[in-house]
This record gives C-alpha cells, sequence and structure tokens, in this order.
C-alpha cells in the first residue's frame, strides 16, 4: 500500500486495533495467516497485458499465500464492463473476463463474480451480489457511461 492510503485509512478508521503495514501487497512476510483478504482496485491486476497471462494468473498465487484454509479472497473491481482501456492505464473488464480468471485459480474454490452499483446497492442491501443484480448492472452499463463495481470471490482450499 502507498503510504498516503494508509494515512488516508488510518484517519478514516484510528483504532489501535488494526496493525496498518505498508508495503509491496504481492511480497508481505504473511503466509495461512488470514481468514480474510480483500483487495479492492489493486492496480498490479491493470498493470498485465491480459488475465491470461502467467504473470496475472502469479498475482491471485501471490495473494492467496496469506490466507488460511477456507479463508475468503474477496476481489473488487470498477468497471465499464465493455472490455475497454480507453486511456490506457485502467482495464474495463467484463464479468466474463473475471469469471474466467478467477475459475482457474487453483487450490481454491471459486464462489463467483458479480456485478453491482452504488445506487443498486442502496436499493438492494444484502441482495446486491446476486444474478438478478448483475443483470441489471451488465444492461446499464450497455447505456449510460457509469462505472460498475465487480466483485468476485473465491475460498482457499
Ligand atoms: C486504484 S488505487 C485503489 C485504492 C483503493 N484500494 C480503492 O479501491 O479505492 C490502487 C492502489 O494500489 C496501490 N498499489 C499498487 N501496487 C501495489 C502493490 N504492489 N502493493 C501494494 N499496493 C499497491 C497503489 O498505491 C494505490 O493506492
Amino acid at each position: 500500500m502507498s503510504p498516503v492510503g494508509i494515512q488516508g485509512a488510518q484517519n478514516l478508521y484510528p483504532t489501535e486495533e488494526i496493525d496498518w503495514v505498508v508495503g509491496d501487497g504481492l511480497k508481505l512476510d504473511f503466509h495461512h495467516e488470514f481468514d480474510i483478504v480483500h483487495v479492492s482496485n489493486f492496480s498490479p491486476f491493470t498493470m498485465v497485458d491480459s488475465l491470461e497471462t502467467e504473470q496475472a494468473k502469479l498475482i491471485s498465487g501471490q495473494i492467496m499465500r496469506y490466507l488460511k484454509q477456507n479463508g475468503l479472497l474477496v476481489f473488487v473491481w470498477n468497471s465499464r464492463l465493455d472490455e475497454s482501456d480507453p486511456q490506457g492505464t485502467w482495464a474495463n473488464y467484463s464479468i466474463k473476463q473475471i469469471a474466467r480468471y478467477f475459475e482457474a485459480v487453483e487450490n481454491a474454490n471459486y464462489l463467483g463474480t458479480w456485478a453491482t452499483h452504488s445506487q443498486l446497492s442502496t436499493l438492494f442491501g444484502s441482495c446486491s451480489l446476486s444474478n438478478f443484480v448483475t443483470q441489471l448492472t451488465a444492461a446499464g452499463a450497455r447505456f449510460h457511461s457509469k462505472t460498475a463495481r465487480i466483485v468476485a470471490a473465491v475460498q482457499k482450499l
């Protein structure tokens, strides 16, 4: 994480109960320690030529190392869902691309890939991650340029 990101998070959650670490998220010293790892818009996923490259597969492997057995990896990605990369800086992965990527993660049980949007989350609450909201979000993304949010989850075996 960047020092600025950590500082912002510390300001948001001022508590002694969190150990804040500045470091390369792919090379931390933790192994098999966590029940949940949550990665939100983690830029290494946009620095690869495609999610199908070996380099891309390594990223999930490096993140999965931090999890205990049965631990959850929750992945979040802001995207227009159209596989475009208009500025050449952010990959607008489709739901299918993300699903294919996480289905192939080794030693893991694939739980699913969904799309949602902050307004739909407000409306549907805990049902926001569902096939219905995913289809609604995908249809909406075709008609307006607002960014949707892809969420994927796998459980370590
Ligand atoms: C697009 S921002 C997302 C910030 C926040 N997680 C969010 O979802 O709004 C990407 C963040 O990933 C951090 N980052 C990029 N490569 C990293 C790495 N190898 N280890 C840790 N953090 C990294 C950057 O410093 C930046 O803060």
